[in-house]
């Protein structure tokens, strides 16, 4: 089968392309390789995939709708995962969630809608969604029309926009709402990866609320799992629109994370405490019973597990990047 996966040389995307190639599914991978965190990275990322015979790799930016329908011709299933990603960025950079997570969406809707043949869009959401109000552990019922950034109100837009086409065009999609995803090969952008790297350098650390916040922080293996499981149960009816929380349905506190990255990396860190931005909950957790009903997703991997593996992995790439 011939699964389209946009963001491919991203964090999640290059997992879920990996996993994907290793059961012998055909990837057509998209990314523009913005410079938005260290494109090295993401080029190291792309190595890995191109070694596969049923891969292969495209540089293009998903808003040009021309230029991705040249390459989305026999894809059966899309996986969406590009996106700006990043509450913060959004303050200083709100153009370019329009650009990536408007425009971006809205060009793979339309790619979804003339593909002929096309049988399932799974594309990213986010737990950013939920915004005030909503009741822990967030459940996709709850309203989330309360957003604290760009980011989260572009994520929700693109819910809306997908609602839409599935509802003119027929197409039958799932929106995945992620939870702070970590591991190997993750974020630089993101406050696991930047503390590893603060607590190695002897550089501080800045915690908002003394480290009270809360966060279902979900591993890529879960992650991973739980995308396949949805590829592999799409909606059976014309039209149907899903939404799953994808998440560990565990809040754990950012003071916890610093204490396994301590351990782990054997250098405490220097803290600097800051009052919470406006854009970041106090906690988040996902309520992930709907996901594991209908595809028995189960997360395995706790903060204590997954994050030790994540330093196996980043004491490699330090060393390698030099
Ligand atoms: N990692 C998390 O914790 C998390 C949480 C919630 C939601 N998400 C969502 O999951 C998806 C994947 O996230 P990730 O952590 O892998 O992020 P990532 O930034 O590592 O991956 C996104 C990839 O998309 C590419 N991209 C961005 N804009 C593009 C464009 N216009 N055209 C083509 N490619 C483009 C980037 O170069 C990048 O490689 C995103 O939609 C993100 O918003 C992630």
């Amino acid at each position: 089968m011939t699964i389209l996966v946009t963001g491919v040389a991203g964090f999640i995307g290059y997992h879920v392309a990996e996993a994907l190639l290793a059961r012998g599914e055909t990837v057509i991978g998209i990314d523009d390789l913005n410079p938005y965190y260290d494109v090295g990275l993401k080029r190291a990322r792309l190595a890995h995939l191109v070694r596969h015979d049923g891969f292969a790799f495209h540089a293009l930016d998903i808003a040009d709708h021309a230029a991705l329908l040249g390459v989305g011709a026999g894809t059966k299933i899309i996986v969406h995962l590009a996106a700006q990603a990043g509450v913060r960025y959004s303050i200083d950079n709100p153009f370019a969630y329009a650009a990536a997570n408007l425009t971006g969406h809205l060009s793979v809707l339309e790619l979804a809608r003339h593909v002929p043949g096309l049988t399932h869009l799974v594309y990213a959401s986010s737990s950013s969604v939920y915004g005030a109000g909503s009741a822990l552990p967030y459940s996709e019922s709850a309203r989330a029309d309360h957003p604290q950034s760009l980011y989260a109100a572009t994520k929700r837009a693109d819910e809306m926009m997908s609602a839409a086409y599935s509802h003119l065009y027929g197409l039958r999609q799932t929106g995945l709402r992620f939870f702070t995803v970590y591991g190997p090969w993750g974020r630089p952008d993101m406050a696991y990866f930047g503390f590893a790297e603060a607590i190695i350098e002897g550089r501080p650390i800045t915690l908002y609320d003394g480290g009270r916040l809360k966060r279902d922080f979900t591993y890529i293996d879960d992650i991973v799992a739980g995308v396949l499981g949805v590829i592999d149960h799409p909606p059976t009816e014309i039209g149907a629109h899903r939404l799953f929380n994808i998440g560990n349905n565990c809040a754990e506190s950012v003071s916890d994370l610093v204490a396994v990255l301590e351990a782990e990396l054997n250098h405490k860190a220097i803290i600097v405490n800051a009052p919470r931005p406006a854009a970041d909950p106090v906690e988040t957790c996902a309520d992930i019973a709907a996901l594991a009903r209908l595809t028995g997703f189960s997360p395995k991997t706790q903060l204590s597990e997954g994050v030790p593996r994540f330093v196996v992995w980043y004491r490699d790439w330090r060393a390698k990047r030099g």
